[in-house]
């Protein structure tokens, strides 16, 4: 087992399926203690006992990334090994149907900006406070999207929420530098999980025609670039914003 992050507690919301779970699978094989947290405890448990079957460290906590009061209850659950928070990965998010801008309908609009970008606010914030509480720094990383990035026409409010995502690590970074505390925003391409699914078929396959490498993003791929953020491998690196995505540039 590889051991970069031996003795170091992390966070993962989201962590049920995809992405979240891929990284926390990975971020347990390093040697963290990983807090496994999804609003779906069913498959949030399944990722804790594969953890746990490997060898790993890791318990569920459950936290609709929607509800303020789950995010506090969330980052006050430090874990027993040494009450640390070191790393937090803000990944749960999903996708809008695809419509656009001028039919988004205002509830569409504000479960978008809720779901995407305030509960990354308030997942950095209370986790950055528990980080500069403690002395030690830390490292958060915020899952944005290419879409983020550039125009998705058909995935404004998605748009709209990463592109606030990627504002709130850079901007973040800088406020918190000189403590230790490093934030860093993680942009993946179309990756395949059931986050696609709005897209159907059809959809995934466009997205795959206008991928250069020819192909969608596996969700190992991403864990591997967060596990890296997550590591002191990466310690001088901060307030940065890594694409991920085959080298799309639409
Ligand atoms: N897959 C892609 O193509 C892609 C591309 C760019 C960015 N992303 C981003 O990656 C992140 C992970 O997405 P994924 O592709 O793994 O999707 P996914 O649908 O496979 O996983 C999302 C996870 O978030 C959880 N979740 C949903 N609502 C929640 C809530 N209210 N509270 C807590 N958890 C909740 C789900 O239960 C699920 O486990 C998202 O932020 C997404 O926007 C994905």
């Amino acid at each position: 087992m590889e051991q970069s992050l031996n003795g170091k507690n992390a966070i993962v919301t989201g962590a049920a399926l995809g992405i979240g779970k891929e990284t926390s699978l990975l971020l347990a094989k390093k040697g963290a203690h990983v807090v496994v947290s999804d609003i779906k405890e069913k498959e949030g448990f399944a990722v804790v006992n594969e953890i746990l079957s490997n060898g790993g460290s890791a318990e569920f906590v459950s936290c609709d990334v929607s509800q303020e009061e789950d995010i506090i209850r969330l980052t006050n659950h430090l874990p027993n090994q040494n009450k640390r928070l070191d790393i937090m990965v803000n990944n749960a998010g999903i996708a809008n149907k695809p419509t656009f801008m001028h039919k988004v309908t205002t509830e569409v609009w504000n479960k978008l900006i809720l779901m995407d970008l305030t509960s990354v606010f308030w997942c950095q914030k209370y986790t950055t406070k528990h980080m500069l509480d403690d002395r030690i720094g830390g490292s958060i990383i915020n899952v944005a999207s290419i879409a983020g990035l550039g125009a998705s026409p058909s995935l404004g409010p998605y748009c709209v929420a990463k592109a606030g995502v990627i504002e709130l690590s850079t901007t973040g970074a800088l406020e918190v530098a000189k403590y230790g505390v490093r934030i860093n925003a993680v942009c993946p391409g179309w990756t395949e999980t059931a986050i696609l699914d709005v897209a159907g078929e059809r959809g995934k396959s466009a997205m795959e025609k206008n991928i250069p490498m020819g192909r969608l993003g596996k969700p190992m791929e991403v864990a591997n670039l967060i596990a890296f953020l997550a590591s002191d491998e990466s310690s001088f690196i901060t307030g940065s914003v890594y694409r991920i995505d085959g080298g799309t540039r639409s």
